[in-house]
């Protein structure tokens, strides 16, 4: 069995996610291809099953991770599929967690009229050590007290991607996959 993992990246944070799914996939059996969204295949017809996913900027995937679901969406329909992303909203503890499921994951999953066997949810990683592009360093930069005050110390590197819980996601996956 063949599958495909295609994800966006804005910053490299969804790289290792997209890596450690692959990784589950194959321990259960797959023939794995872990493909960057800007660089993404010219056919998904050799796979059984493809993943896709993306990190978030401002509520949205990367436009190469939706130019693939626009692109491949008919023989997406007819294949099985998952979905991922990971974003902050996932470690909110408040009703911003479910708000953050339903629109980076069941409205795409709407808007691309996919049936997804499975859809993941994870952390994500912000390090503002490194630039994010001139204006979301302006903006942090002129904001850096008011996030603090709501929990994100820009002096400090967030990495809630939790590798357990992802691979565990990848494994049970696959196996809903290979049913
Ligand atoms: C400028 C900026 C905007 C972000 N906007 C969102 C957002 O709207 N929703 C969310 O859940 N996470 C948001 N995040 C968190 C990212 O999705 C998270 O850092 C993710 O790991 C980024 O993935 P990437 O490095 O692969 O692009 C944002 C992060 C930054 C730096």
């Amino acid at each position: 069995m063949k599958a495909l993992v295609v994800y966006g990246s804005r910053w490299g944070g969804t790289v290792d996610v997209a890596q450690t799914i692959a990784k589950a996939l194959t321990q259960e059996g797959f023939s794995v291809d872990v493909v960057d969204a800007k660089k993404s295949p010219q056919s998904i017809e050799g796979y059984d099953f493809i993943i896709v996913g993306s990190g978030l900027r401002a509520d949205r995937w990367t436009k190469e991770a939706l130019c693939f679901l626009e692109t491949n969406a008919p023989a997406l329909r007819t294949k099985k599929t998952a979905l991922f992303v990971s974003c902050s909203m996932a470690d909110r503890k408040d009703a911003g967690y479910e708000t953050g499921k339903k629109r980076y994951l069941d409205a795409i999953a709407t808007q691309y009229a996919l049936t997804p066997i499975s859809m993941g949810y994870f952390g994500g990683l912000m390090d503002f050590s490194y630039s994010h592009g001139l204006l979301v360093d302006i903006i942090v930069r002129i904001n850096r007290r008011n996030l603090r005050k709501n929990g994100l110390d820009t002096a400090k590197v967030h990495d809630t991607r939790d590798w357990a819980a992802i691979e565990a996601w990848g494994r049970e996956t696959a196996k809903l996959a290979l049913q």
